[in-house]
């Protein structure tokens, strides 16, 4: 039986750590938009170039160039089974968009998890956060930390995300209120929204709420 996800909420509300938590126990990928848009400007590719000064800023990637990556990944054969839409979409826009393919492929999105945490305590989550380059894993220097504040389990060097710094998380919060909060109310009409209290508890006490969604 396929299990199509959309993890929503704000930044810092650990859509990424549940995320790679779903994948081990659902075996179905993470498509996250945010982790797309970085490789690509890594990789210095035209999209990458036009999506690097919204990013850099703290707002929301033009809604085409957005729904394009996700329209040509979630073909991909690994998606068969179903996945895991991380940070998309975020736009009433980009939900529409989605409903579309969706229809075009003959499936549909089965819960909708909305990770549900205060502002203060996304800034404290977010200036803190380490993620390693090479496998991907994310930390908190506090919360969950790392082997050394510089170095993954892996044994690969650890980053601090460019959008992490305080001025840049506040820009993302007021977006997250401005444009993608109304998909709460438009997934909660569906009804579909799964509302989780993500914040106060540790990531494995939020992993059990998931999982009794999941069943
Ligand atoms: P994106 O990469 O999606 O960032 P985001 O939505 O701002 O979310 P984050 O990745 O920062 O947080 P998260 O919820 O994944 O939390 P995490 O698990 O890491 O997007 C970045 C940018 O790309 C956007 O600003 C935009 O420009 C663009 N973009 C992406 N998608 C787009 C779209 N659809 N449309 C347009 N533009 C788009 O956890 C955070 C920290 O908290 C970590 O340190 C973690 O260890 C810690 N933590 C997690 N859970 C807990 C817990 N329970 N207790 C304590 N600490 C915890
Ligand atoms: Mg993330």
């Amino acid at each position: 039986m396929s299990m199509n996800l959309i993890f929503l909420g704000p930044p810092g509300a650990g859509k990424g750590t549940q995320a790679k938590k779903t994948v081990e126990q659902c075996s179905v990928p993470q498509l996250s938009t945010g982790d797309m848009l970085r490789a690509a400007r890594k990789d210095g590719t035209a999209l990458g170039k036009k999506a690097a000064g919204y990013m850099d800023s703290g707002k929301l990637v033009p809604d085409d160039l957005v729904v394009g990556i996700v329209k040509e990944r979630i073909v991909r054969d690994d998606c068969s089974n179903g996945f895991i839409l991380d940070g998309f979409p975020r736009t009433l826009g980009q939900a529409a968009s989605l409903d579309r393919m969706l229809a075009e492929i003959d499936q549909k999105i089965d819960h909708v998890v909305d990770l549900v945490v205060d502002d203060e305590e996304l800034v404290g989550r977010l200036t803190a956060r380490r993620s390693c380059s090479a496998c991907g894993n994310i930390y908190h220097l506090q919360f969950n930390p790392p082997p050394s504040p510089d170095t993954c389990e892996c044994g690969k060097g650890l980053v601090q995300r460019e959008d992490d710094n305080e001025t840049t998380v506040r820009s993302r919060l007021e977006v997250y209120h401005s444009q993608t909060a109304p998909l709460q109310d438009h997934y909660e009409k569906q009804g579909l929204r799964r509302k989780i209290d993500g914040g106060g508890r540790g990531p494995d006490e939020v992993f059990s709420s998931i999982k009794e969604i999941l069943g």
